[in-house]
């Protein structure tokens, strides 16, 4: 199937190799001025010129008439807890008396607080909840997310997490999926961290590999979870067996994550709250991404991340929402609002940093350039509604925009 879209505004298209790193001067080297049009064919974009011209070359074609609305890329959320079930709403009380992440998980809450009402819910219940925060997402412009189990804690349960995500992963109209094995994300009720990453590595992580759904290993590195050590030997064992690498690190403390990152040369460390500039310095050297999650500590009413550092530094960083039930929010732009309206970040690096940067650490499925609009790229994009691309990340509370073409179709919300 063949289509145009024409009479575009302003296209912040962000088309290049790689991350872009370092403050951007330039901002015309990646938004093209309005009028062009853009050839779709099938889950492709593959042309994009004057309007006119492709108007009359291709006159036959369905065309849809942008009226001068602005573009901007399918956003890529490359950090997300997607499938969970219960309500973790009462913690906030607690976290309002000023008691720690930390100290919450001692009491019973926090991560293995959501394990008991995940592991009961059934098959179905949990993939309506999927599909219903894959909507969201999408209503939000995210085109793709990565998603980590985590919630299990189990072997049984991890992998039925997994194979649930799969299911979610192969519906049409739906962002696509990149998951994620996070079993060493807690230990368990009634279990301790030591016991549970020996049942890790003895019996989950060959099950998750024999399974084959996961793509990538994730562990949640952080004194009080999981040691420097434990997380080398999951993370080595998983790459042995052919898995792509991610991981949790220095959310609460500098724990010493950022060297275990630069070392194995993960793909992308994230939270990265906390991690000192050497350690900053060796990922970057390393080609390791900083994933910014900056709702949780706006969940936590703590303090934001330094994402101005990594400018001066010209280090790679993305953001993503970490949707998870201490930070329920599955909307890019209003993680986009906290960047530049608490942050003084650019809107169009706070763009890069949830689409062109972000994407590079979650492939999409077609093994296609997502992130970005250029030709040969997947035709994932976001209509705005108006004719001001910045406007995408200036509305929180509500989507930004009025359509999002998904794999070359076109979603109005
Ligand atoms: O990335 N901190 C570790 N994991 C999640 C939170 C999980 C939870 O609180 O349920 C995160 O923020
Ligand atoms: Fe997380």
């Amino acid at each position: 199937m063949q289509r145009l879209l024409t009479n575009a505004g302003p296209i912040a298209h962000l088309s290049g190799d790689g991350p872009i790193t370092g403050v951007i001067e330039d901002e015309s080297a990646y938004v093209s001025e309005s009028g062009l049009g853009l050839l779709i064919e099938d889950h492709v974009i593959t042309k994009i010129a004057e309007s006119q011209e492709l108007l009359s070359e291709y006159s036959h074609l369905e065309t849809l008439d942008l009226e001068g609305k602005a573009i901007v890329p399918g956003l890529v959320d490359s950090h997300t807890h997607l499938l969970w079930a219960g309500d973790r709403s009462r913690e906030v009380a607690w976290k309002q008396k000023g008691i720690s992440y930390l100290e919450i998980a001692k009491m019973g809450g926090g991560i293995a607080a959501t394990v008991g009402p995940t592991r009961t819910a059934s098959d179905a219940d949990l993939t309506h909840l999927g599909i219903e925060r894959m909507r969201e997402a999408l209503r939000n412009g995210t085109t793709h997310l990565e998603a980590k189990s985590g919630y299990g804690l189990d072997t049984e349960t991890e992998l039925r997490m997994l194979s649930i995500a799969e299911g979610l992963g192969a519906i049409q109209r739906l962002p696509s999926l990149d998951l994620t094995w996070l079993g060493a994300h807690a230990a368990p009720m009634g279990s301790d961290i030591d016991t549970y990453f020996e049942e890790i590595m003895s019996e989950q992580l060959p099950a998750v590999i024999e399974q084959g759904i996961a793509r990538s290993a994730d562990v949640f590195c952080e004194p009080g979870w999981f040691s420097v050590e434990q997380s080398e030997e999951i993370l080595q064992h998983s790459r042995k067996k052919g898995l792509d690498l991610r991981i949790h690190i220095d959310e609460f403390v500098d724990g010493g994550g950022g060297e275990l990152a630069a070392d194995l040369k993960v793909s992308t460390a994230d939270h990265a709250h906390y991690t000192n500039d050497d350690s900053r310095m060796a990922m970057s050297d390393a080609g390791v991404n900083t994933g910014f999650l900056p709702g949780t500590p706006y969940s936590m009413g703590e303090d934001y991340p330094p994402f101005q550092k990594c400018l001066e530094n010209n280090w790679a960083w993305s953001v993503a929402t970490d949707f998870n039930p201490n930070c329920r929010t599955l909307s890019l732009p209003f993680i986009g609002s906290l960047l530049v309206q608490r942050n003084d970040i650019s809107p169009i690096t706070a763009l890069v940093a949830c689409s062109r940067n972000s994407a590079e650490t979650t492939p999409h499925p077609s093994g296609l350039i997502h992130g970005q609009i250029k030709e040969g790229a997947v035709a994932n994009l976001n209509i705005v509604d108006g004719p001001l691309w910045e406007s995408w990340c200036l509305q929180p509370g509500h989507s930004p925009f009025a359509a999002t073409m998904l794999e070359g179709e076109l979603i109005f919300h």
